[in-house]
């Protein structure tokens, strides 16, 4: 089996699975609880937290979430609701995940905001002249990701920055769930970002939304004062002090694994050149984790479901939308063209592929090309 689908999910790391088993035996208490095994579960609790703050110099605290969907959420609703007094105005763009979209989408279909979304250039990153025109005094919250999860595009979250801190009300949210552990997140630009452990070889179900001290949210759950109040619920003890490793582990070999999987992808992406039924969507700049292209006259669920059979993943859309969408929307932002939207497929590589994987991966889809030509 080869696996070219890391942007949907990673396989975990041995060790972690080792550390979960360990903690599992050695603490189940409560971390509220008010005893000695309880204190000793909190106080672990507590060090993975400044683990992870530990790799962000600044003014930062965090909140355990179930993954990003739920930072992103907790994040986007909770200021737009905290801070609705201040204006009514937000600014996304067209490119970003349903987590991010949706959570917009609600906000001004229930709660009377006005939304922005921002378009796309052609290289997949957002119009900084876009945001020019559609920021003022009464936006309160602009999200933008960094690494977009169908095509890799990196928007430069330092330049955007330099225009939202004229801004004073405003808050920037970035959504890094592509880049943490890939590449270097410009975080002292930013107020929040989001992420999820599963991306990065860590457990599914868990993740953070790390944001400045000063920020308040309104809670998306309501109970007890667990995370300072904002995300009420027993702790997910385990998944949460594991992010800690997690992490810790994705930092130390981002440059090893990116400069891996970048000579990888531009290998392959050298190939796939040579196919004149293929078109390649993913921008030359892009974060190499991601490799988006299109197939000229052949519907990408074909082609994704005979690799598939032939014991190859990949994926024809971002695994959250497979099922809903019949195109990529990000493709589409970019060139416009419906066809080539629908005909895209996602190849995401990880530090564990090969090249002889890579060489296999040409040789299958050029057969099943062929055939289905025929
Ligand atoms: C850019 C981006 N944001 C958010 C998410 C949501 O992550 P999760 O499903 O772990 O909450 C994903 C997952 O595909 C993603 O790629």
């Amino acid at each position: 089996m080869i696996y070219f689908d890391n942007a949907a999910t990673t396989k975990t790391r041995p060790e972690l699975i080792d550390l979960a088993v360990r903690l599992n035996n050695e603490y189940f208490a409560n971390p509220s609880s008010n005893h000695a095994l309880g204190h000793e579960a909190k106080r672990i609790y507590e060090q993975a937290r400044k683990q992870i703050l530990a790799h962000f110099n600044g003014d930062f605290k965090l909140v355990f979430t179930s993954g990003a969907t739920e930072a992103n959420n907790l994040f986007i609703k909770g200021v737009a609701l905290k801070y609705k007094n201040r204006g009514k105005k937000l600014i996304t763009t067209v490119g970003e995940h349903p987590s991010v979209l949706n959570a917009f989408k609600q906000l001004e279909e229930e709660f009377g905001f006005h939304v922005t979304y921002l378009p796309l250039l052609e290289d997949g990153s957002v119009d900084p002249n876009e945001l020019i025109k559609s920021i003022d005094d009464q936006t309160i919250l602009v999200s933008i990701m960094h690494v977009n999860n169908e095509v890799g595009a990196i928007n430069d979250l330092a330049m955007l920055s330099k225009i939202i801190k004229a801004f004073p009300k405003c808050f920037f949210h970035s959504d890094v769930t592509q880049s943490i552990g890939k590449i270097k997140i410009p975080y002292q630009f930013i107020d929040a970002f989001s992420f999820s452990a599963h991306k990065i070889h860590g457990f599914k179900g868990s993740g953070a939304l790390i944001l400045r001290e000063k920020i308040d949210l309104l809670p998306l759950l309501s109970g007890g004062s667990h995370e300072c109040h904002v995300r009420a619920g027993t702790e997910a003890f385990i998944p949460n002090i594991l992010l800690a490793k997690t992490l810790r582990l994705a930092l130390e070999n981002e440059e090893k694994s990116y400069r891996h999987v970048e000579a990888l992808v531009s290998y392959l992406r050298a190939k796939l050149a040579l196919n004149n039924e293929i078109i390649i969507n993913s921008p030359v700049n892009a974060c190499p984790f991601v490799l988006n292209f299109s197939l000229v006259n052949i519907k990408s669920s074909i082609v994704v479901e005979a690799l598939s059979n032939a014991g190859i993943m990949v994926s024809s859309n971002s695994a959250c939308d497979d099922k809903l969408a019949s195109h990529s929307e990000t493709v589409y932002a970019m060139y416009h063209d419906l066809k080539r939207s629908q005909n895209s497929v996602r190849i995401s590589l990880g530090e564990e592929n090969t090249l002889a994987e890579v060489d296999h991966f040409i040789e299958v889809l050029n057969n099943i090309l062929e055939s289905v030509k025929k």
